[in-house]
Formats: C-alpha cells, sequence, structure tokens
C-alpha cells in the first residue's frame, strides 16, 4: 500500500473504531460483531506499524496498551482536587441542607449520585484529544497515569460533537465484581496474593508499569464532574447531560431534585439496590446543581461546602468464635480462618471470615470464644472488625497462631514481605502436592477436563500421583475401580466414590491429549511462582524451549520486557531446584511439549506430530532414548493406545494386551529398525 493510501486507511479506520467503541461501551449498542471490530483493529495496528508516521497519540490501537512507564511522572492540578465532607446520619443531611438555605436563602436545586468505591482520576483534553490523566495523590499534585489510563474503553481518546476546546473532567475508575473476581482467580494461580478488594485492585491496576497488562484488566470510569472555560451550561447535572454526547460515561443513577423527601428516597433507595449492583458503592453524593450557587457556598481547604456525601455504614452483625482453622494453599501459605455460629449478614448467612494473618489476630486481640464483630464492607469475604472485649469468658486463651502445619506437622516459616505464614514442605505436605497438580490441570494450563479437584484427590490418596509428570505413566488398570470414602457431614451421608470403566478411559484419553498443549501453556501449568499466563507466554516466545529457559541467568531474565527483578529470580530458583529439573525431564519424556512450535523443531518434522506408543525392551536403545528420537523428530510419544494413536514401536516383549489391541485397532506395529527406517 502507498504511504497515502494508507494514511487515509488510517485515519478512516480510526474514526470507524472510535465510533464502535462509542457504540458499545457507552450506548450500548453495537452495530457490529466483536469479530469484525477486532478485524478493524488488528487491520489499524498491522498499518501503524508499517507506517509509524502516521500513527496518532490516540489512535484506539492505544486501548491494546504496549508503552511502559517505569517512573509516574508527578503533575500539579490546576484545579486541587478536593474530598468530600462525610456523614453516616440523616440529621446531618438535613443540616447540611439548613445552612445551605440559610446562605442562599432559597433552596437549591440539588443532584443526587453515587458514590463510586474506586479511585478518582482527573484527565484532560486539548481541542478534544485526550491530553494527560492524573490521579488524585494528595490533591494538589498526582501521578501521570496517561498510558494506562488510555485503555480504559470507557474513557474517550478523542470527543464528539460539540466540545470546549479546553476541558477537564474527573470522574471515578473502579472494577465491577465479574472482573475483579477474574484478576483475583488469575492472582490465585500464580501463587499471588489475591486482592482484598476491587478497590486495592484497581489502584493497583492504574499504577502498573505496562499497558498492556493494564488494558487487559476490565477497568470501568464514570465521570462525575466538569470543568473548563466555556462549559455548555451553568450547572452541573446540564453538564453532564453533554458530557455524555462528547463520549464520556456517566452514572446511570443520578437524580436532580429540590425536595429534601426526594433525597432521602435516593439514599434509600440505593442504599436497598446496593448489594445487587455489579460494582461498589460507599455512600451517595448529594451536590448543588447550580455552579455560581456553588461560588457562593465555596470550599474550605479540604472540601466543598456545597456538597456532602452520606456514607453507607458497612452492615455488622455479633457473633461468637467457635474455633480457628487453618488452610494450606498451594504455595505453602497458611491462611488463619475464623468459625463463628452462624449469623445473618446482608443476606447471607456468615458462618466464616477470614482472619488473613497472624499479624490481624494479634491486632485484633482475638481470644477464644470471643464475641466478635462481623462485617461485610467492600471486602468480598466477610471480616471480623472488632472484638466484644467486655462479652469475654473470664480466663479465655489468646488465640495464638499455630507453629506446625495443620497437614503435614513441619514447623511453619514465616515470610516477613508478606507477613505470612507458611510450609517449607513443599514435596511432602498433601494439599500443596494436590495443588500443584491441580493447577497442571486447570484448563488455563494443560486443560485436562477429564480430571478435577475430586479426581486428583483419589488419585493422590491412592498412592497413584504426586507430582504431574505422574499423570502421564498411569494407564487404565492403575485408575479403574479406585475409590475413596467421604465421610458425611451434617446433612450429608457417607458416600464412596469410585472411577468405573468410561471415567477412567476418559481421564487416560484427557491426559493423552494435553499433549498437544502448546509449551507456553505447559510453561505456566508448572506453576513457577509469578509466572502466570502472560508472563509464560512472553518467557515461551522470547526462549523458545524449557531448556533455554533453564540455562538463562537472573540477567539475562530481567532483560525482557516485562520480567521484573522478582519474576527473575522465582524462575531461576524454581530451575535451581534438582526435583523440578527431573519433573521437566519426566513430562519431556511423557511428550508434553517443551518447546515452541515455530521454535528449534520447526526443521525436524520427519515424524509430523504423529504419535507412537512404544512397548517393550530394545536392544542398544533405552524406552527413554526412543520417545526422545521421536520428539526430536517431530512425532509424539504417548502412554496409551487409543484411535487417536499412528504406531506402535513394539520390542522385545511388548506388553500382549497392547499387541492385540494394536492389531484391533488397524495401529501399524514397527520394530525398531522399521523406526530408525523412518527418520533416517
Ligand atoms: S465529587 C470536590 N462525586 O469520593 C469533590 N466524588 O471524598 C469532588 N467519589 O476523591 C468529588 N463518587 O474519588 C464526587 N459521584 C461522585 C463520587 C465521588 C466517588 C469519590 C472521589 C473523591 C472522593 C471524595
Amino acid at each position: 500500500m502507498k504511504a497515502e493510501e494508507a494514511k487515509k486507511r488510517i485515519a478512516d479506520l480510526s474514526r470507524q473504531i472510535h465510533r464502535h467503541n462509542h457504540n458499545y461501551y457507552i450506548l450500548s449498542s453495537p452495530e457490529i460483531s466483536d469479530y469484525e471490530f477486532d478485524m478493524l483493529l488488528e487491520e489499524l495496528i498491522k498499518l501503524e506499524n508499517e507506517f509509524p508516521q502516521f500513527a496518532d497519540p490516540n489512535s484506539p490501537s492505544k486501548r491494546v496498551g504496549g508503552d511502559i512507564t517505569k517512573d509516574f511522572p508527578t503533575v500539579e492540578h490546576r484545579i486541587p482536587m478536593l474530598s468530600l465532607s462525610n456523614t453516616y446520619s440523616e440529621e446531618e443531611i438535613q443540616a447540611f441542607d439548613q445552612r445551605v438555605f440559610k446562605e442562599l436563602e432559597m433552596h437549591p436545586e440539588y443532584v443526587c449520585e453515587l458514590k463510586y468505591d474506586g479511585v478518582a482520576i482527573s484527565i484532560s483534553y486539548e481541542g478534544g484529544q485526550l491530553a494527560r490523566a492524573v490521579t488524585r495523590g494528595d490533591g494538589t499534585k498526582g501521578d501521570d497515569v496517561t498510558a494506562n489510563i488510555k485503555t480504559i474503553r470507557s474513557i474517550p481518546l478523542q470527543l464528539q460533537g460539540h466540545f470546549p476546546a479546553d476541558l477537564e473532567v474527573r470522574g471515578e475508575i473502579f472494577l465491577p465484581h465479574e472482573g475483579f473476581a477474574r484478576i483475583n482467580a488469575e492472582r490465585e494461580e500464580i501463587g499471588e496474593a489475591p486482592f482484598a478488594n476491587p478497590r486495592n485492585a484497581t489502584s493497583g491496576s492504574i499504577k502498573l508499569q505496562d499497558s498492556s497488562i493494564v488494558a487487559r484488566r476490565p477497568l470501568e470510569c464514570i465521570i462525575y464532574s466538569i470543568h473548563g472555560a466555556n462549559l455548555p451550561n451553568t450547572s452541573h447535572y446540564e453538564n453532564l447531560v453533554e458530557a455524555r454526547k462528547w463520549g464520556f460515561r456517566t452514572s446511570d443513577f443520578v437524580i436532580k431534585s429540590d425536595k429534601l423527601d426526594e433525597v432521602f428516597a435516593f439514599i434509600h433507595d440505593m442504599a436497598e439496590s446496593r448489594p445487587a449492583l455489579p460494582f461498589d458503592i460507599d455512600g451517595v453524593v448529594i451536590k448543588v446543581n447550580d455552579y455560581p450557587q456553588q461560588d457562593i457556598l465555596g470550599s474550605t481547604a479540604k472540601s466543598p461546602r456545597w456538597a456532602i456525601a452520606y456514607k453507607f455504614s458497612a452492615e455488622q452483625a455479633v457473633s461468637k468464635l467457635l474455633s480457628v482453622s487453618y488452610q494450606v494453599g498451594r504455595t505453602g501459605t497458611v491462611t488463619p480462618v475464623a468459625n463463628l455460629e452462624p449469623v445473618s449478614l446482608a443476606g447471607t448467612t456468615v458462618k466464616r471470615a477470614s482472619l488473613h494473618n497472624a499479624d490481624i489476630i494479634e491486632k485484633l486481640g482475638l481470644h477464644e470464644h470471643d464475641y466478635v464483630v462481623v462485617e461485610k464492607g467492600g471486602d468480598i469475604i466477610p471480616k471480623i472488625s472488632a472484638v466484644k472485649v467486655e462479652a469475654r469468658t473470664a480466663g479465655a486463651d489468646p488465640i495464638g497462631f499455630i507453629s506446625k502445619c495443620p497437614e503435614c506437622g513441619t514447623p511453619l516459616k514465616r515470610d516477613e514481605d508478606k507477613a505470612a505464614n507458611y510450609c517449607p514442605n513443599a514435596r511432602g505436605c498433601p494439599p500443596q502436592i494436590k495443588g500443584r497438580i491441580e493447577h497442571f490441570i486447570s484448563r488455563r494450563a494443560m486443560d485436562i477436563d477429564s480430571l478435577g479437584e475430586g479426581k486428583i484427590d483419589i488419585l493422590f490418596e491412592n498412592g497413584k500421583i504426586r507430582d504431574p509428570a505422574d499423570l502421564y505413566i498411569l494407564e487404565m488398570s492403575d485408575i479403574q475401580g479406585l475409590s475413596k470414602v467421604y465421610p458425611g457431614e451434617g446433612e450429608k451421608k457417607e458416600r464412596t466414590v469410585s472411577f468405573k470403566e468410561k471415567t477412567s478411559r476418559n481421564i487416560i484419553e484427557g491426559i493423552r491429549e494435553s499433549l498437544e498443549v502448546p509449551f507456553e501453556r505447559v510453561l505456566f501449568a508448572l506453576g513457577i511462582r509469578y509466572v502466570g499466563e502472560t508472563v509464560a507466554k512472553t518467557l515461551a516466545e522470547h526462549f523458545g524451549s524449557i531448556d533455554h529457559i533453564i540455562s538463562a541467568d537472573h540477567d539475562s531474565l530481567v532483560e525482557i520486557h516485562e520480567i521484573g527483578e522478582r519474576i527473575a529470580d522465582s524462575v531461576v530458583s524454581f530451575f535451581k531446584d534438582p526435583e523440578n529439573l527431573s519433573l521437566v525431564d519426566r513430562l519431556r519424556s511423557a511428550g508434553v511439549k517443551m518447546e515452541t512450535d515455530t521454535g528449534d523443531t520447526q526443521q525436524k518434522t520427519t515424524l509430523a506430530s504423529r504419535s507412537f506408543v512404544v512397548s517393550g525392551t530394545f536392544s542398544g536403545y533405552s524406552r527413554d532414548e526412543i520417545k526422545n528420537l521421536i520428539k526430536s523428530n517431530g512425532g509424539k510419544s504417548i502412554s496409551a493406545l487409543s484411535g487417536k494413536t499412528d504406531y506402535l514401536i513394539a520390542g522385545e516383549n511388548a506388553g500382549p494386551s497392547k499387541l492385540a489391541k494394536a492389531v484391533d485397532l488397524g495401529i501399524p506395529v514397527l520394530s525398531l529398525q522399521d523406526f530408525l527406517d523412518m527418520i533416517s
């Protein structure tokens, strides 16, 4: 394509994509399918790479991120970002209204909005182009997080319609519950502590150095104030209506009224709707609508005198501590959990509350059988916010953190950085072993969906698996008939689960199919701390094979974009451990991919992904050597014969049942020489 033509096409695509974004994220009425949208974006990114001279800083391709910010520059706010004065009582709202009435000598019009529980942002536009986005900081100066903010789809990069040339909008960035749950699930998979609540996840996200990671976090932004010369109206509500036309998202939950009754009705409605909203709010904001009236009322150093926030109090209940139990996670972290007398709170029955770690137990001063205040605030899991010391039984002992692992008895160690206690017996502690295997088979890792937590438990309890590589040597005879008795609890009766033939066959088949899983997911499946899906992909693409990663040192790892010190340390120490190296070798021998498909293996495609089962003994070659030959020639070595197997290589004493099955399924049986001829 010629440069002139490319310039026109880039401009045209940008215009289309901006419009479709607006239709989708602001108007909720897309005109094209996600696929068609992706195709337009892909074409734009390709053209911008080819003709970088035409790439615009506000191109819709900025939505996918890619810019890296090492240190966020500090920027002074043109207008300070104040906070709101808070109240928890309706009387104080009445007092606020009386003061306003007295000073204005009339009843003003109020705008009532939700108080979003996220992170405040100020975004400036010059000539309709997003120029800069700055966090609140200390109210006077904040951090320039522009590159990260540009990835948020509900923030327009270019304004539409009749917008003021010079504009600053302020609003709240937040993570809806669904996105929050997804991010935490991903963090747990890589051994990272989950975020306690969506607000923490949001502030963590907008300060990430790599904007392409921010782009994958489903952040949203609602605009709640508008500043600038030449605004179309002299009142807040009316300007919000205009802002929607320029491309901003404003809240769907807003009312304008000059009646205090209606203000209270809004507060009550929202308090009632709060549990069902898909995002967190912590109250309602009441603002005087008219700007000249706002000016008359003025501001204190901290907050405007024309607005007040009515905060919902966290829902609380009192319950009795029955016991504290301790859970051991995949990475060995021991988390204390309070078992409580069931109590109803915010529409659910609470029986347990997280105690997070030893420091929290100490800070609360928790004693046995204490009466505690349970709270459901922004955090997903209810927490204990206070102890009723006055109700404590005389002589009750303080709760001390356990010193030995509740699962394997190993003395616990403490990770000062994370204020966490952990069991160092990674190889021998059952929940850690099972947790690693569960991670290995999980959907985004090896995706062996014929296995699951319960089945892993049965295989483990019956001594069949100790690590992921053991899965690949399982045969039907190892699995069929295995069982476990689950004791009854409360209303649940005792039950025995055992593997029938079909289940067993599915398990073997699922494990075999996982040999097709690409290397980047195998790398993620290994469960190296801090190596999530994205990092695994980066490492796989950069190094091409596990051997290159094993021999990489700390310095060559941190040189890679996206890989920091912490990840590099973790990768190096993982592959220093002989047990992990042996795990890799055993997985490799089983046929699990240890190289990217486009890497070194590309030249060796003699066997073109054909699958082989090796059975019996061979003179001059060990079975592992033959399996390595299969792999190094682009084939796959698998353990069980099925209709999908291409060849059986049979040596002396090859299993008679395997031979018979091969004949049955019409699978060619090769001698060692046949095989060597094939690859020569
Ligand atoms: S107005 C001068 N409106 O609450 C006051 N703030 O304590 C400007 N917030 O930092 C703020 N929802 O992050 C306003 N509808 C809303 C809000 C809101 C949430 C946050 C904002 C601010 C804090 C004020």
